[in-house]
């Protein structure tokens, strides 16, 4: 049992006291979360159960509730709490390290949990994804600010590992796991994220970004050996989705965030723009310069020549 373990356990008896209930907000992120009735929902670190009387009233009686927590006697706190009340299952087990039944769950809720499995964020919103049926939500929240949360979570050893980012940052992460966000918030009050598992769109078939036959080569001519290249589309949508990311990190700076998250940003869209140009890179080759060689064209294999070198320096 590491030091974490032995500390929830030993809070257990006087969590419910020490961690004063807010029907209110609790009561409205519920609401936020979206469930219907005879939903199945996994309640991932539940502790003593704060959230069961909520999440049963959303799902009703033919709903399901799974309370996991690896604390033992936080989960006997629930038990005893709640042992009349019907569909909930009690695991107890270090989510980490337990297999969760696959496209099982249509919610799967964290509240208070995440900076706990932060150092290990990416294998624990995998396995959460993993665990999702289709349509099925992975929601990430706390019944209090950001700030607050990560105050507390600073005395911890794990240090910035331990950090609840910023509901972008959260977001982006989300979304690179291939789940849709739905909903962002992070309030004075309360921090919220929603992320849905949809149907998996492959790239080729992304709605179609409007491609205008009249825009001039970024040079202002057009290729004198003139056919199309065929992943235009696909740049366009990358193109746009780049600027997209842009403009959020303007509003980053605009409003005075961490230094440290605006530069990770920075990185990715840098690493988007150098994908974006290698797929150029790739459709020239394919489609203008085997036809250059061809037509003896060694003008344009020449200013190929010369874009490879400022794109690899
Ligand atoms: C801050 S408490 C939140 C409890 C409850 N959700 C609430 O808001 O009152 C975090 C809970 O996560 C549990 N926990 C921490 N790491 C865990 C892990 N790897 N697997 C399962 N439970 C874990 C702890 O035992 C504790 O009950």
């Amino acid at each position: 049992m590491d030091k974490e373990h032995v500390f929830f356990e030993n809070y257990a008896g006087t969590w419910d006291r020490d961690r004063k209930e807010n029907p209110e907000i609790l009561s409205f992120l519920v609401t936020l979360m979206g469930l219907s009735a005879g939903d199945t929902v996994l309640d991932a670190g539940s502790g003593t159960g704060i959230l069961l009387p909520y999440l049963h009233r959303a799902v009703t009686g033919t709903g399901r509730i799974e309370e996991l927590d690896y604390s033992h006697r936080m989960l006997e706190q629930a038990r005893q709490k709640f042992a009349s009340v019907p569909g909930v299952t009690y695991t107890e087990k270090d989510i980490l390290k337990y297999k969760l039944p696959q496209k099982t769950y249509d919610a799967i809720v964290c509240l208070n949990f995440y900076p706990h499995i932060a150092q290990y964020k990416e294998v624990f919103i995998k396995k959460m994804t993993a665990a999702l049926k289709q349509d099925g939500a992975l929601i990430i929240m706390h019944d209090m600010p950001r700030s607050r949360v990560n105050a507390l979570h600073a005395r911890g050893e794990e240090g910035q590992s331990c950090i609840l980012p910023p509901v972008d940052i959260m977001a982006t992460m989300l979304i690179t796991a291939g789940l849709s966000v739905t909903i962002a918030m992070d309030t004075d009050s309360y921090y919220f994220i929603k992320a849905e598992k949809k149907q998996y769109i492959p790239y080729e078939q992304y709605p179609e970004f409007p491609v205008h036959d009249d825009i001039p080569d970024t040079d202002g001519t057009s290729h004198a050996h003139g056919h199309s290249h065929t992943q235009t589309k696909a740049v366009m949508n990358r193109l746009a989705r780049i600027s997209g990311h842009l403009e959020a990190i303007k509003r980053m700076v605009e409003d005075g965030r961490d230094c440290s998250d605006i530069l990770i940003q920075i990185s990715a869209v840098d690493s988007a723009l150098v994908s974006v140009g290698k797929v150029i890179l790739r459709d020239h080759i394919d489609h203008c310069i085997i036809d250059a060689v061809k037509d003896n064209d060694m003008e344009a294999v020449d200013n190929l020549k010369k874009a490879i070198t400022r794109f690899i320096k």
